[in-house]
């Protein structure tokens, strides 16, 4: 029979990765609790709508890298490709910002985009998702990179570099779009034919291009911080102050626009060297009119995301494969009887413990136990039962010792590692 292999850019991900996962989840809840969050689940399929209002028309994530599908014939649904405009919408929609002024979100899961898959690049990927709605104090900008760059440090990460720039506002942004623009079209012959369309549709998509030719007209075209109106130059340098008092090393990037298009103010990259061509791990900013964009008040934003598999390339290994606390290798049918309801027992008690089924001989059980790196074997024959004994070995000293059946479940249960 013909095997059915996995889809394309969706991945398994097993043993004893998953263990690797499970840390950085667990200090990605210990952290963001520590600094207000609060975690929110969103469901993986939403309106077409809402991302191709919410992230842009134009953008490459709306044009060519969503799973749109009709819902036999009754509305146009899409997997997430990201979490900002679902966590926006669940905020309008269970009028979150009615009941508290400032709410800190965050949410772990798949995202789905349909690029072409490389290495760091999935078509099935994960996100650590943080956003903060209801402030556009500067402040929130760099208390998020500081919980950012704090989660990154605590799980072990080197050679991060963390990019920012400022996107600026719609006050100021059309003058700047307007000076692209007329650059642009001084190069046109240089850019590639995508670009040339975006000039038209969207001129910073421009910025994110990959082609070697539009990537050397762009070093030369106008810079946004040129452009800044006073109120985004003061949030800006306020964003860079909070950052210094932290001490923490950032590069200022005025070419980095971001390939979504909610973004205001405020945004930032952090790459890893290590990670090759797809070297983002995080990206994020300020989105001061997605809320009001997607139907709901005026109440500004700002968020990252993370991405789990590059995040987890670049976390250094822990031995995190522990072996069982006991192994229980029972020699006879009444031994394994008494076996299973100690083995089980235990287990009911949080102990990680084994037991073999299979009747085999000691020899073989013991090379079990060595297999699993089980701290300790209880060998239980049907003599050592009618005795009410047990032998129990350490399996670092292979030291041995007696013990009393009708205690053994206490005498375990103080056993270390
Ligand atoms: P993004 O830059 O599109 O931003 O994605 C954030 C991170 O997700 C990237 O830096 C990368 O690590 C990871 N990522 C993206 N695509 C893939 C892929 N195909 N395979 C593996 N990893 C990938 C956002 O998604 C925004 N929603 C971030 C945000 C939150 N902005 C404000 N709030």
């Amino acid at each position: 029979m013909e095997i059915i292999n996995s889809v394309k850019g969706f991945r398994d991900i097993l043993p004893p990765e998953t263990d690797k996962w499970r840390r950085v989840e667990e200090t990605a809840y210990e952290v963001f609790q520590a600094f207000g969050f609060r975690e929110i689940r969103i469901p993986l399929l939403e309106k077409t709508q809402l991302f191709s209002r919410g992230i842009g028309e134009s953008t490459d994530i709306v044009e060519k890298e969503m799973y749109t599908f009709n819902d036999r014939g009754e509305e146009s649904l899409t997997l997430r490709p990201e979490a900002t405009a679902s966590v926006v919408r669940a905020y309008i929609e269970h009028n979150i910002h009615v009941v508290e002024p400032i709410s800190k979100l965050f949410t772990i899961g798949p995202m789905f985009r349909r690029e072409r898959p490389q290495k760091g690049r999935f078509r099935q990927f994960h996100q650590i998702d943080a956003e903060i709605l209801g402030t556009d104090d500067p402040h929130a900008d760099g208390e998020l990179l500081v919980l950012l760059t704090h989660f990154l440090k605590k799980l072990g990460l080197s050679h991060i570099r963390l990019e920012i720039n400022s996107l600026g506002c719609p006050k100021c942004r059309p003058a700047f779009q307007k000076a692209v623009v007329s650059f642009l079209q001084g190069r046109e012959d240089e850019l590639c034919p995508d670009c040339r369309r975006r000039m038209k549709t969207n001129p910073l998509r421009v910025f994110d291009c990959k082609v070697e030719s539009c990537a050397a007209v762009i070093s030369e075209a106008p810079k946004l911080p040129d452009f800044l109106c006073a109120d985004c130059r003061q949030h800006f340098e306020t964003v860079q102050e909070s950052l210094h008092l932290f001490n923490l090393p950032f590069k200022l990037n005025p070419k980095m626009v971001r390939g979504l298009d909610y973004y205001t103010r405020t945004t930032f990259e952090i790459t890893a060297e290590h990670l090759g061509a797809q070297n983002a791990v995080v990206g994020g900013g300020r989105y001061d009119h997605l809320v009001r964009d997607l139907g709901g008040p005026d109440i500004p934003g700002i968020g990252f995301a993370i991405g789990f598999e590059r995040l987890v390339s670049l976390v250094p290994d822990k031995d995190e494969s522990k072996g069982p606390l006991l192994f229980i290798a029972p020699l006879g049918e009444e031994a394994l009887k008494r076996a299973f309801l100690l083995c089980n027992e235990l287990r009911m008690e949080n102990l990680p413990v084994e037991m073999d089924y299979t009747g085999r001989s000691l020899k073989s059980q013991m090379k079990t136990a060595d297999r699993l790196k089980s701290a300790y074997t209880l060998i239980l024959g049907d003599n050592e039962l009618k005795a009410n004994k047990a032998l129990l070995r350490d399996m670092k000293s292979g030291l041995q010792s007696d013990v009393n059946l009708a205690s053994s479940k206490e005498i375990i249960m103080k056993l270390k590692r």
